[in-house]
């Protein structure tokens, strides 16, 4: 079995730019989908999937994020006074525990793959998860588990991606698909970041979850600036396709893009109709809402 991952990076440290004025003072991954901040659904994703260490790529202004995670000490101690103890069973649970999560700041936004290596530090020299919280996928079991398992078989690197209508590709990274290992489960033999409709080898997206070898830093120190002069991960793993397995994963569930108002609203109204505490009351207000 090959070495099983047992850290996440989560980079946090975009402007945020589609979703102002929102994101002036409260980063994006801290917006609320029904009653907990988007960040938080990654990382309960990781640690469902075995995770025992959360490394946060930051940026300025994004310190919300880092106190979302710590012991909120007068806040606590004021709800033990009060004996609010299912509020304070839920503040524990959402948190890591101590020495388990770490901070590094991306100090320019020079894009995803930049920020990825900022964290090689702390990941060091075994293979890693990352997670693009911005992606929030509702599925019945965790997105990362269901990679877990492909990794378990096939070792290598894990992509997870899903199909999206021809004229969307231009947005995301794309891959080309080689021999069929499983159903769900394909070997990549090749990726490009936001082609033309008509260069796209498919239209399989790369959707926000990666399981990585840490071969991926030594790329990414020397890898030039990409589409929207950032420098991008995607590229990175192309130059690596010739040395390493990659594998493309279709997983089950549903993506929703909340760094785009559209996705985060979507996102909430999905979330909202599959919570049995919420649902009664919600749906019908909905409906009435769109005029049912
Ligand atoms: P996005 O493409 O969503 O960019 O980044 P963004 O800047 O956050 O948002 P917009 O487009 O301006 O609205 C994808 C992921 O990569 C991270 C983001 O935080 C997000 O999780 N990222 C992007 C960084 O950490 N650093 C960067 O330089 C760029």
């Amino acid at each position: 079995m090959p070495q099983m991952p047992r850290k996440a990076v989560f980079p946090v440290a975009g402007l945020g730019t589609r979703f102002l004025p929102a994101t002036k003072a409260v980063p994006k991954e801290m917006l609320t989908v029904v009653d907990k901040p988007v960040i938080q659904y990654a990382v309960e994703e990781a640690a469902e999937a075995g995770i025992e260490h959360f490394i946060f790529v930051t940026g300025r202004g994004k310190g919300a994020i880092e106190d979302h995670f710590d012991i909120a000490y007068e806040l606590e101690a004021t709800l033990k006074a009060r004996g609010k103890t299912a509020e304070i069973a839920q503040l524990e649970a959402s948190r890591p525990a101590a020495g388990t999560a770490s901070f590094v700041r991306q100090q320019e936004p020079l894009g995803l793959g930049h920020a990825v290596w900022c964290a090689r530090d702390i990941v060091g020299n075994e293979p890693f998860v990352l997670a693009l919280p911005d992606m929030l996928i509702l599925s019945p079991r965790g997105c990362f588990a269901q990679m877990m398992d492909v990794y378990r078989a096939h070792g290598g690197n894990v992509i997870a991606v899903e199909e999206v209508p021809h004229e969307h590709v231009h947005r995301y990274g794309v891959v080309a698909l080689e021999q069929k290992l499983d159903e769900r489960t394909h070997r990549i033999a090749g990726m490009v970041e936001k082609p033309k409709r008509e260069e796209a080898p498919s239209n399989l997206i790369i959707s926000g979850r990666y399981i990585l070898q840490p071969e991926i830093f030594a790329r990414l120190e020397t890898q030039k600036p990409g589409a929207g002069g950032e420098i991008q991960l995607t590229d990175a793993m192309i130059a690596l396709v010739a040395e390493q397995a990659f594998h493309a994963y279709r997983f089950e569930g549903t993506t929703y893009d909340c760094g785009d108002k559209i996705g985060f609203l979507a996102a909430n109204v999905a979330l909202a109709l599959s919570r049995p505490d919420i649902e009664p009351a919600f749906r019908p207000l909905l409906e009435r809402l769109i005029g049912r």
